[in-house]
């Protein structure tokens, strides 16, 4: 049998993004997590890892002098796993140039929007305070610009006059474990690529991102 596809994965929090991909990874043996790694101590993802017998480190940024020093070391940590594939899972760092330059082609984001709509933080709010009729969230190959690379698949739903920015985060994350485990799938399975720029999907450009509904 082939290796299974090396995925790690990065958080700075809850990790439950995380934990659907454990659970998938599981389920379907297509990737295997070789290795998750927090710049927050208290991450509960790393309890998550630890549950799961996952490799898990914890590398502080507030250690370093800059940007550039965090990410280099943080290069070093996830170079020993040999990854096939990194996973941002509401890692919340700004990355230099470089490190995204290190990882092209093979590092994913989820962002909970419907990109380019709302980048940044509080989504949800900002999607509320637009008076949008829908929102959801985005997985997307990482380039150098804030949440601002090719995006791959988006899940939507319908926001309901009674939503919050709480409620609307709880409703997101649901299908947030739908879409990102799913997208990781079609990397595993050699479906998806990014050449020049481009997104592939079995081999095909794809000139908007594949939208599951939720609503
Ligand atoms: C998610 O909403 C994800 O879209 C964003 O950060 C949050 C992470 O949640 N990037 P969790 O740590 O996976 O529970």
């Amino acid at each position: 049998m082939d290796k299974p596809l090396s995925v790690v994965v990065l958080i700075s929090g809850s990790g439950s993004n995380l934990q659907a991909l454990i659970d998938d990874s599981r389920k379907h043996q297509l990737y295997k997590i070789s290795a998750v790694i927090s710049n927050k101590e208290a991450a509960k993802g790393l309890e998550r890892a630890r549950q799961a017998e996952i490799p898990s480190r914890y590398l502080d940024h507030k250690g370093f002098a800059d940007r550039h020093g965090f990410d280099q070391q943080l290069i070093r940590i996830i170079d020993r796993f040999q990854p096939d594939l990194v996973l941002l899972a509401g890692f919340m760092r700004i990355l230099t140039a470089g490190f995204v330059q290190h990882y092209q082609r093979r590092m994913l984001n989820i962002h909970p929007s419907l990109l380019p709509r709302h980048k940044g933080l509080n989504t949800h709010l900002q999607a509320l305070k637009s008076g949008d009729s829908e929102h959801g969230a985005s997985v997307h190959f990482v380039t150098a610009n804030l949440d601002s690379g090719p995006v791959i698949a988006q899940g939507k739903l319908s926001i309901q006059s009674e939503d919050s920015a709480d409620s609307l985060a709880q409703k997101v994350l649901q299908l947030e474990h739908q879409i990102y485990p799913l997208v990781v799938r079609w990397f595993a399975e050699n479906r998806l690529d990014f050449i020049d720029g481009q997104v592939q999907l079995d081999s095909l450009p794809l000139s908007q991102p594949v939208v599951f509904d939720f609503s």
